[in-house]
């Protein structure tokens, strides 16, 4: 049987921090809202304590759209920031309290210049005041990646102990290679379903390195019950996991990963053009999933192919992502086959031979001089040329 992945989105937390990319009130509301249609099952919408204005995002996200999915915010582990974000998701009916402290040496000297126990009570402070707010708490170890493994699993343990209900486990500057970040998670899931099985384990991932969605795919398979993304991969510097790669990677190789999201892929496209519209940050054409290019073909081979049998060069359907069916793209490289369907599609009749042979070379012509020939070239060869419908 499949296991039930927790997807946590961040868009609106770590996605948000991108320069150019702050939304106003209303941008907020609007992608939280769509958020909810694709099914995520925890947003994460800011980190109330850095200003009045993120507080007031956040609660009014909380308040808009936190009937039916659980909502959470950023705190440090002080109490000034876990009383922030408290107030301001307390009116959520699934409120979830996160606190973030670092585990690595270099966190523990260059951040706080204390003992890695001070550090590591602080933590333990924090999360038992948490708990006296709200039952449900998640902890993160920033930094784990780079953390030592015994001073990692003693954080992790106590904070479980003061009552944390989620372990997050972040590779916070995309340092993490794929086999290595799942043996991490597989060795903390082995200790920790000793210590308290009812511990959700999560992984946070970044792409410094482009490994961020083989890394949180490799912490599945180590046993990570939960993922924290965002749409498109937002985030800072190189950005975060992108939501629609996980997503879609676990939906594609189902009999592989024998996990699944609750996620409505349909709403994927949709998702990510919003976040463009509204952050004005484009996807790259050759994103896996969203971009542009991701479900065009443009080689005569693979048109042939499709034209076919779409399974030929497709691992998943753009219908199965909320994309427009099958984009051909048409260029010199185009066979008939595709530039027939092209001229079909828009209502001229192909079954004169000689004629369309014609119409054909005019096409290659005409696509030798040009990158891409659009649909409006082919209605203006096909129409010109006599015998065209
Ligand atoms: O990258 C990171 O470590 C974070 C934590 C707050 C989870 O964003
Ligand atoms: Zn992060």
């Amino acid at each position: 049987m499949n296991r039930n992945i927790i997807v946590l989105d961040t868009t609106l937390r770590d996605g948000e921090q991108v320069p150019g990319a702050k939304l106003n009130m209303p941008q907020k509301i609007e992608m939280a809202q769509q958020l909810k249609r694709l099914g995520v099952d925890i947003i994460e919408a800011g980190f109330p304590a850095s200003s009045q204005g993120d507080f007031e995002a956040v609660q009014a996200i909380a308040r808009s759209v936190g009937d039916s999915v659980s909502i959470t915010a950023l705190g440090r582990a002080v109490k000034s920031d876990i009383d922030a974000v408290y107030e301001s998701i307390k009116l959520a009916q699934d409120p979830l309290i996160h606190i973030v402290l670092g585990t690595s040496n270099i966190h523990v000297e260059k951040k706080f210049s204390r003992s890695k126990e001070a550090v590591l009570q602080m933590g333990v402070d924090a999360v038992r005041y948490a708990k006296t707010l709200l039952p449900a708490v998640q902890y993160s170890t920033e930094d784990a990646s780079r953390s030592e493994f015994e001073y990692l699993w003693a954080t992790i343990e106590a904070v479980v102990k003061a009552g944390a209900t989620m372990i997050n486990v972040p590779d916070t500057v995309g340092f993490a290679v794929p086999e290595e970040f799942g043996d991490l998670i597989r060795r903390i899931n082995e200790r920790l379903k000793n210590l308290d099985d009812r511990v959700v384990l999560s992984v946070h991932c970044h792409n410094d390195l482009g490994l961020a969605t083989a890394n949180t795919l490799s912490a599945i398979r180590g046993g990570a019950d939960k993922v924290e993304v965002t749409i498109n991969g937002l985030g800072e510097r190189a950005g975060n996991t992108s939501l629609e790669e996980v997503v879609m990677g676990l939906k594609v190789r189902e009999s592989f990963y024998r996990a699944q999201t609750n996620i409505n892929t349909k709403e994927l496209i949709r998702s990510s053009r919003l976040l463009t519209h509204l952050t004005g940050l484009d996807v790259q054409v050759n994103k896996a999933i969203t971009g542009e290019n991701a479900f065009a073909h443009s080689s005569g081979i693979h048109q042939d192919g499709l034209l076919k049998d779409k399974n030929v060069y497709e691992i998943m359907s753009p219908e199965d992502v909320g994309a427009d069916s099958m984009e051909l793209v048409l260029t010199a490289r185009s066979g008939r086959h595709a530039f027939k369907h092209a001229v079909e599609k828009m209502g001229f009749d192909t079954s004169d031979g000689a004629e369309f042979e014609a119409l054909f070379a005019q096409f290659l012509e005409l696509a030798d001089t040009k990158k891409e020939v659009y649909d409006h070239d082919v209605y203006y060869l096909a129409s010109s040329r006599s015998g065209a419908s």
